[in-house]
């Protein structure tokens, strides 16, 4: 019943289900998966927030364009310096995260990534929005890994609403790069938000069969939190679900800005549509991101730890999740890569995040793993090896 297998309405059924025994059978089977094929040793990443620029104006973040925010970019000595750190405290993945930051210039990304390379020994992991080729290559070269880019929703008429237009690139535009970087020899990693406004649950249930499809080496999602800043961060919620009145007003004025707007209708769900921003659900889809990706690494994520702290990390962890990313940006810069309000762990140090998921880990009776990690199913792809079911 479980397998890697289920169809889109399947796993919509499964979106929707409520009932506690056979949501049981959800959580164990996705634990079981997990045990099986990528192990016990969760994963730990270290991920700093280099940048909050943005040339974007997603309508869900707090560092979008338009929005008035101190801006910064951290020095190459600063990364060194959390390399340094995460390298002492045995994290072998840095995963430099920032928007899309058109000013972070490409010679400086590739030296930082050697030096990190060189220096000290680490795995590079980049999160730095949709770029060309030869920078993707260049990178590569200089030792960079891995690459995250989610693609937030695979409902073209959602993703056109939800995302302004720059150069023309829309959801084909994403979709497109996640392929580029598979063809330059990344391990690709991607996810969607939880609850986006206007996300219903054969939306959702499409999202994930997109993962399959896509092969992914890393899947991250995580709840959507509204942001005041944003035009989404006034919508009001009743009985769990946004109120479509005035997520129509929400969206509407920034449909015409995006190229693909006027290719798509986008449709306002009813409420027992709309897939609610929840752990609950986040949840199930880290569960069902396992069962059907079974050898793919899989982070218990930031905005699951900012809704329920250390329960919602280690349930995560226990439903599928075998990935932390505990954020060791310095101190002074956390506050400003608000992406959504009271984000976890914005005003500790990167010893005390750390810390704190290092006893996540041990009060779940897991461990953190050693060496890099990367992901099973990426080892078996370049060595040529089919993909295997469940
Ligand atoms: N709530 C939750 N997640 C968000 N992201 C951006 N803004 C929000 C928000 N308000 C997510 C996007 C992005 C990732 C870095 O953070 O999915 O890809």
């Amino acid at each position: 019943m479980l397998d890697s297998n289920l169809s889109p309405p399947e796993i919509a059924a499964w979106l929707r289900e409520t009932n506690a025994e056979r949501l049981q059978t959800l959580w164990d089977a996705a634990d079981q998966i997990r045990h099986e094929r990528v192990a016990d040793a969760v994963r730990l990443r270290g991920l700093v927030e280099i940048s909050n620029r943005c040339s974007r104006n997603c309508l869900y973040c707090g560092v979008r364009a338009e929005r008035r925010v101190e801006r910064y970019r951290m020095t190459q000595a600063e990364i060194l310096e959390c390399a340094k750190f995460a390298k002492k405290n045995g994290l072998a993945t840095l995963v430099l995260q920032a928007g899309e930051d058109r000013t972070l210039d490409a010679g400086f990304v590739a030296e930082t990534v050697r030096a990190i390379r060189d220096d000290f020994g680490l795995i590079v992991t980049l999160s730095l929005g949709e770029r060309t080729d030869s920078e993707l290559v260049r990178w590569q070269e200089a030792g960079a890994r891995r690459y995250l880019a989610r693609f937030e929703t695979s409902n073209p008429a959602l993703y056109a609403a939800l995302h302004p237009s720059v150069d023309g690139s829309g959801l084909t535009e994403r979709i497109e790069f996640l392929k580029r970087l598979r063809k330059t020899g990344y391990e690709v990693g991607s996810g969607v938000m939880l609850g986006i406004p206007g996300q219903t649950f054969d939306d959702l249930a499409r999202d994930l069969a997109l993962f399959r499809e896509l092969d992914l080496d890393m899947i991250g999602s995580g709840p959507f939190l509204p942001h005041p800043g944003t035009p989404l961060g006034s919508l009001e919620i009743r009985d769990g679900y946004w109120r479509t009145a005035p997520l129509a007003s929400a969206l509407s004025p920034f449909k015409s800005e995006n190229a693909d707007a006027s290719r798509f209708t986008f449709r306002y769900p009813t409420s027992s549509d709309q897939v609610p921003n929840t752990n609950d659900v986040a949840f199930k889809v880290v569960a069902l991101s396992r069962v059907l990706c079974p050898d793919a690494n899989i982070p218990s994520v930031t905005s699951v730890a900012t809704l329920d702290g250390s329960g919602g990390r280690k349930s995560a962890l226990s439903r599928g999740a075998n990935v932390i990313m505990p954020n060791i940006t310095p101190t002074k810069y956390r506050r400003l890569y608000e992406i959504y309000p009271n984000k976890a762990a914005t005003f500790e140090d990167a010893e005390t995040t750390l810390q704190t998921a290092l006893r996540q880990i041990d009060e779940i009776g897991r461990f953190p793993g050693v060496g890099p990690g990367s992901s099973k199913r990426f080892l078996e792809r370049v060595a040529g090896v089919p993909r295997r079911e469940r």
